[in-house]
């Protein structure tokens, strides 16, 4: 009989300091901190900086970060002139791993794997990949890339490079909570598949690339582009529960709902849904949150018994929209926060290292006899 957990659902893969997840009380804490109280009070620089130093900085330490990261926006000729090869209709998440991945070879040690190197590539990767989708998503609208400003927070500067103008504070820290929100989420897809990689003792290019692949998934960080999708085929929040009702019928899932995790209403997700109240009334897009929240109102009253509630990808959509993206920005915009935290778990996997090589249960038959393929 098999032993297999399908899905892995209940095994304990890893030890972590960076994210603890209570999915029946809907509590999430970067290193022991409410995600609420960073998303209210903190930076997306500062959760990168605790992402790959287990901690919040000190004031010299938090200077010299964003120094660093800051002046490590820029991209050098020969990556800028890969991305003006690529094909304008590639879609955005596609782009994104191919530039991660090539990021390795302009590092003339692309494969350390000693920690505080380690460290140094990431914060070049974080800083690297909001100016990359930029540049390439001014290209493919046929405008000129805007360099990025190292004066600006990873926020605003990547809003900058993609408008041409800097955002309003408003829109600055709308962006920056969407950025804490998503930096890292205990031992999802993505980041399972980051620290699978590292642990062949591969390098962090190729261990974030890996971790793209896996992200931008419909059962994962893709949610948060099928979430648009949905509410593009909604015409009106009137429409909304009907809609519904047909895709449970026909036995369909809804993006957004639902969790592996959460079996109560994901904190992000709590946290998204008054920014996406809020920028959709500032931004004219009232009746997206009102559909947003007709879908929810079904969905409670239909199936939030079987522990089916918004997760982080739902709410999101309205705020990323409201803000101005491109629906095929949005699941690169999940990537662009969470390589922070892949990377602080590829770093917490080099600590100690063991390669993870789990077993599968053999279900086949044995003792069978070869035949000569004439004869099958
Ligand atoms: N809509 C309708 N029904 C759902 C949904 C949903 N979104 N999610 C789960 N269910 C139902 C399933 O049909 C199943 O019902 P059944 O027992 O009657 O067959 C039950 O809930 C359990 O579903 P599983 O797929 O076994 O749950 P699992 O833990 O594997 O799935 C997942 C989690 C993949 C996130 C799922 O809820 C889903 O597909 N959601 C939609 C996609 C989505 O929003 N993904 C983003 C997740 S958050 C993130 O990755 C950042």
């Amino acid at each position: 009989m098999s032993t297999a957990s399908k899905g892995l659902e209940g095994i304990v893969a890893a030890e972590t300091v960076l994210s603890f997840i209570d999915g029946e009380k809907g509590i999430l804490e970067y290193n022991g901190i409410a995600i609420n109280d960073l998303a209210k009070h903190s930076s997306f620089e500062e959760v990168a900086f605790l992402m790959l130093n287990k901690r919040l900085p000190k004031k010299p330490e938090f200077e010299a970060f964003i120094t660093d990261l800051r002046g490590s926006y820029g991209l050098s000729d020969h990556t800028l002139s890969l991305i003006k090869s690529m094909p304008t209709t590639a879609q955005p998440m596609h782009m994104l791993r191919t530039m991660v991945s090539a990021l390795a070879m302009e590092d003339p040690e692309p494969n350390s794997i000693d920690i505080p190197e380690v460290r140094v590539k990431a914060v070049r990767i974080l800083a690297k990949a909001p100016t990359i989708v930029a540049a390439f998503d001014r290209l493919r609208r046929g405008l000129d890339i805007v360099s990025p400003d190292p004066s600006l927070s990873f926020a605003a500067n990547f809003l900058y490079m993609l408008n041409a103008e800097r955002p309003t504070h408003t829109m600055e820290r709308a962006f920056d909570a969407c950025m804490i929100l998503h930096a890292d989420h205990g031992l999802n897809a993505s980041t399972f598949t980051c620290r699978v990689i590292t642990s062949t003792l591969s390098d962090i290019y190729s261990a974030i690339t890996g971790a793209i692949g896996a992200l931008r998934g419909p059962l994962h960080g893709g949610a948060n582009e099928g979430v648009m999708h949905m509410l593009n085929e909604i015409d009106s929040p009137e429409e909304a529960e009907q809609f519904v009702m047909n895709k449970l019928a026909a036995r369909d899932r809804i993006m957004g709902f639902g969790h592996r995790v959460y079996k109560s209403y994901d904190p992000r997700a709590t946290y998204l849904k008054t920014l996406a109240e809020q920028l959709a009334t500032d931004t004219g897009n009232a009746d997206l949150y009102a559909k947003s929240s007709a879908i929810e109102k079904t969905m409670a009253r239909e199936v939030a018994s079987k522990g089916i509630y918004p997760n982080v990808d739902f709410y999101s959509a309205t705020t990323y929209h409201s803000i101005g993206l491109k629906l095929d920005l949005f699941t690169p915009m999940f990537a662009l926060s969470r390589i922070s935290g892949w990377a602080g778990h590829a770093l917490e996997q080099l600590d100690g290292n063991r390669l993870i090589r789990p077993s599968a249960d053999y279900v086949g038959p044995h003792n069978t006899q070869y035949l000569p393929i004439e004869q099958r």
